[in-house]
């Protein structure tokens, strides 16, 4: 299956990639580096530096706005480390961006696998919104969206209300939601953008004992990260996939717990790639979705209209419902033999 990746790298978005890439069932056609968690160039350079430890040729890699809309890009350094992926640092690359950006390339996917290409985004909705702009038949070409933001019922992680990737970009994602209601209407149901938001996504949490099991299946297991462990105890992983996972991973747990979260991390983009493969990881209700844009308390919210309250068409299947064990048991068996492939590729 052809996938387009819009990723804003990010540890979570990191650990996405790796899944995409060691799904047999996913061909990554394209990888677009948007502006969220890290600015848009150091974006670039995440991804671009994953493929070089993945060892993976030939996937174009294209930069977005370096800003959202209409407002000023925010970054999540405190989240995500400095550089975007915690402690963990990547080999250095001579690969370069595509000559065309990120909006291009969502149109250029889209055109090249017509009904076929199954797009994900797990970061700000700038470049999508952009695309949507260039070629509005753009909801029609594709598969299958999945979206990765919002939080529906209940509460935000970046103000009380908001998601990051929602907060980052709310005229992106507004926009978005408009285009598809527009386009596709409760006639086409099964085309509606999947959107995965905090109310599920946060049920699927990374702890040291999964990413133990993951060393494992890997066949390079090493000590077990701990919050008794220094903070930033580098990685002594044989495996140089385990070792950026588990040094990226260390800075994420910590951010989780200093937010009184616990030792462990959500990931949420690693579900969104799990689900743009198969949708039946999840349970979804669909509803009519708009984004708070004026509030002075509310900007950037997600508003699901569950009951029809507005009299308009169904734009999104919002997941409801996951089983996080059955998704970590499959992350767990792609993952792991992909890792143990890295070095040697
Ligand atoms: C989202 O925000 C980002 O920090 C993560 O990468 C994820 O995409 C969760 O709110
Ligand atoms: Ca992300």
């Amino acid at each position: 299956m052809p996938v387009f990746a819009d990723v804003d790298t990010g540890v979570d978005d990191a650990m996405a990639l790796a899944y995409l890439f060691a799904s047999p069932d996913a061909h990554v056609v394209g990888i677009a580096s948007t502006a969220g968690n890290v600015p848009v160039a150091q974006v670039s350079i995440n991804n671009l530096g994953l493929l070089e430890l993945f060892g993976i040729d030939d996937v174009p890699v294209s930069e977005g706005a370096p800003v959202p809309l209409s407002i000023p890009l925010r970054t999540a350094e405190d989240t995500h480390g400095p550089e975007g992926l915690g402690y963990a640092r990547l080999p250095e690359t001579d690969r370069s961006l595509t000559p065309y950006d990120a909006a291009h390339a969502w149109v250029a996917a889209a055109r090249e696998y017509p009904g076929e290409l199954l797009g994900l985004v797990t970061g700000p909705l700038t470049n999508l919104a952009l695309a949507l702009r260039l070629e509005p038949a753009l909801p029609r070409l594709l598969r299958r969206l999945v979206i990765m933001g919002g939080a529906f019922d209940y509460r935000g992680n970046t103000t009380p209300v908001a998601e990051w990737n929602t907060h980052v970009d709310p005229e992106a994602a507004a926009e978005v939601f408009a285009v598809w209601g527009a386009a596709w209407g409760l006639s086409t149901p099964t085309h509606l953008p999947i959107v995965l938001g905090l109310n599920l996504t946060e049920n699927v949490a990374m702890t040291p004992s999964i990413l133990g099991r993951l060393a494992a299946a890997a066949g390079s297991p090493s000590a077990q990260l701990s919050v008794l462990d220094d903070r930033g105890t580098p990685s002594a992983a044989a495996n140089p996939l385990i070792r950026v996972l588990e040094d990226a991973m260390r800075f994420y747990f910590e951010f989780h717990f200093d937010q009184g979260e616990g030792y462990l991390a959500h990931l949420h983009d690693p579900l969104a790639a799990a689900v743009a493969l198969d949708p039946d990881l999840v349970r979804y209700q669909s509803a009519t979705v708009d984004v708070e844009l004026t509030g002075t308390l509310t900007r950037g919210m997600t508003v699901a209209d569950w009951r029809g309250h507005w009299g308009r068409e169904h734009n999104a299947h919002i997941g409801v419902e996951v089983d996080p064990a059955a998704f970590f048991e499959r992350f767990i068996e792609r993952v792991g033999p992909f890792a143990r492939g890295v070095g040697h590729r």
